[in-house]
């Protein structure tokens, strides 16, 4: 399959791009840190499998571009897995004193960054069979399970992208399009800007289950759910 990763350079993106590379796929990585090497080993190792595309997408223009490059080689996209999150925790450090242009920043990587991706690229997965869209959010997205009292900025962007992908869903589920809602778990990720110590899985065990679940087809694509990383199921 041809596969779109946003967010590769690092962390669970980075991850699943090294298993779908793994498995025989196709991957356009999404590279935003142009310093940040690992995706350059990853080429090294499988050549043309692995088509490192510059990505932001906070910005229409980076979006189109991606499009167009992808157009200009394989031509079509059979998946997108729109990983690419920041934790915003600028714009939370102090609950009730909001940063807003923190808070719109989130807002326009961890929400509108997936609109983006999906209204931009969705054009690429005409020819495919397959038409999977995946989406990273958080069990912090949920307004039915929120216990927390901060966080604003990344809660309610997750609660804001999960509302885009049912609307999505209700919308493209009927021609053909399959959805995976993911929860990945609290991850030793680089949310934070470093190498977290902190969180249940490592990257690679991340990786590998949420892999897992946006291959999989053994699921009821009669309803949209949000899917956490250890099997539970969360109302949103
Ligand atoms: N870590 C957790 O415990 C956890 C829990 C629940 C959900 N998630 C979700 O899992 C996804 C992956 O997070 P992660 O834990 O792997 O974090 P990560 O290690 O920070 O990886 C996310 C990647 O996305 C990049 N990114 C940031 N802004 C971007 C933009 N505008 N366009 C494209 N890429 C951008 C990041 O770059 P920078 O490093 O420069 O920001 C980073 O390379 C996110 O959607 C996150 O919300 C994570």
């Amino acid at each position: 399959m041809n596969i779109l990763v946003s967010g590769a350079d690092r962390g669970l993106g980075y991850g699943v791009t090294k298993l779908l590379l793994e498995q025989g796929h196709t991957v356009y990585a999404g590279k935003f840190l142009e310093a940040w090497r690992e995706l350059d080993e990853l080429k090294g190792i499988y050549g043309d499998k692995l088509q490192v595309v510059s990505l932001d997408v906070s910005d229409t223009d980076s979006v189109l571009q991606a499009k167009q490059i992808i157009s200009h080689t394989i031509g079509y996209l059979d998946m997108i897995i729109s990983n690419a999150g920041i934790n915003g925790k600028s714009a939370s450090e102090e609950p009730m004193r909001t940063n807003y242009e923190h808070m719109m920043h989130t807002y326009n990587v961890n929400s509108i960054g997936a609109v983006r991706l999906v209204e931009n690229l969705i054009e690429l997965m005409d020819r495919s069979e397959v038409k999977r869209l995946c989406f990273v959010s958080s069990e912090a997205g949920s307004i039915t399970q929120a216990e927390r009292k901060e966080m604003f900025s990344y809660c309610m962007s997750k609660a804001a992208l999960n509302m885009y992908v049912k609307l999505i869903y209700n919308r493209l589920q009927d021609q053909g399009y399959s959805f995976r809602l993911y929860h990945p778990g609290w991850i030793r990720s680089y949310m934070s800007g470093h190498l977290s110590e902190e969180g249940y899985l490592s990257i690679e065990e991340a990786a590998e289950l949420a892999t897992d679940y946006f291959l999989s087809n053994d699921i009821d694509e009669s309803k949209l759910i949000l899917y956490g990383y250890d099997g539970e199921i969360f109302s949103y």
